[in-house]
């Protein structure tokens, strides 16, 4: 079993410098690839790749399903930096640990992140192989990214967090899946702090409050890239029916399955994101 290694302490000009100096570009959209998705970073042609432990400052997960590695990508002729895994809370991280790739993305000029996870179904008609663009998220039971000194050259003390979810994309997303025939709901993402999988009364509670579904990831940086002035946009693959919804117990071999039997539609709807964000018509 690994654990989060707290690596040295490196400052986000550090880092971007270093990054900025070894990237062949600088492409104007992040693709955060989630649990089970590693091998989604096909569907692009790879001109340049580097592991996270290579790259100053950068946390390496600990998980099997997140492969640690940044890469340079294009898709037709749209440029892509994909994060081929990602930090969670529950591996030990603080939660500014996980988000600062993001924060390292804006000071090298990125301006769109993609988010992408896997799920549980808490209500109705949110079923395994649905998949979800989020329309907005509960954070409220993992710390908030943005705890401590701000950084003003970041974003502002006191973000509005009220469209997180960049609701012009995600209009033109959803028209454009509509048009090829593939099938997007939305949601509203609630993110826990894990490992555990969730009790039945938790996810009672969850869904009374408004989530419809839940995860281990995604909101902290969301939170983290709307305070940066990123447009922020996120897919989530509904892997399994959440704890007490179905009687079927919960495993992560069942995440990753389910999430395979989706991939070739993940990559779809990927793709039309990517294509929205990199058109003029989605700037702001
Ligand atoms: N709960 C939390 N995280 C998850 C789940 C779930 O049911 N499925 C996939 N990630």
């Amino acid at each position: 079993m690994m654990f989060a290694k707290k690596r040295k302490k490196i400052g986000y000009d550090e880092c971007a410098a270093f990054l900025k100096q070894r990237l062949p570009f600088i492409p104007e959209t992040v693709l955060v690839l989630g649990s089970g998705q590693n091998d989604l970073v096909k569907m692009f042609h790879i001109v340049y790749e580097i592991s996270y432990k290579d790259i100053p400052g950068f946390g390496v997960p600990t998980n099997e399903g997140h492969l640690g590695r940044l890469v340079v990508g294009l898709s037709g002729e749209n440029r892509v930096l994909v994060m081929q895994g990602r930090l969670h809370y529950y591996e030990g991280y603080d939660v500014d640990e996980v988000v600062f790739p993001i924060r390292v993305f804006k000071l090298m000029g990125i301006r769109n992140i993609i988010l992408t996870n896997a799920s549980g179904g808490i209500k109705e008609g949110y079923s395994p192989g649905s998949l979800v663009l989020l329309k907005d998220h509960i954070s409220s039971f993992v710390p908030n990214p943005l705890r401590g000194k701000n950084d003003a050259r970041i974003g502002v003390r006191f973000p509005d967090t009220s469209d997180i979810y960049d609701k012009a994309a995600r209009a033109e997303i959803s028209r454009r899946c509509q048009e090829y025939g593939l099938v997007v709901k939305e949601g509203v993402y609630v993110q826990t702090p894990g490992p555990a999988f969730e009790t039945p009364a938790e996810i009672r509670f969850y869904g009374m409050i408004g989530a419809d579904i839940v995860g281990m990831s995604t909101a902290c940086e969301a939170t983290a890239a709307v305070h940066a002035g990123l447009r922020v946009s996120a897919l989530s693959c509904v892997t399994n029916y959440a704890s007490g919804v179905s009687q079927n117990k919960l495993t992560i071999e069942e995440v990753d399955e389910n999430t395979k039997k989706v991939s070739e539609k993940i990559e779809k709807i990927l793709k039309i994101m990517i294509e929205v964000y990199s058109s003029e018509g989605a700037k702001q």
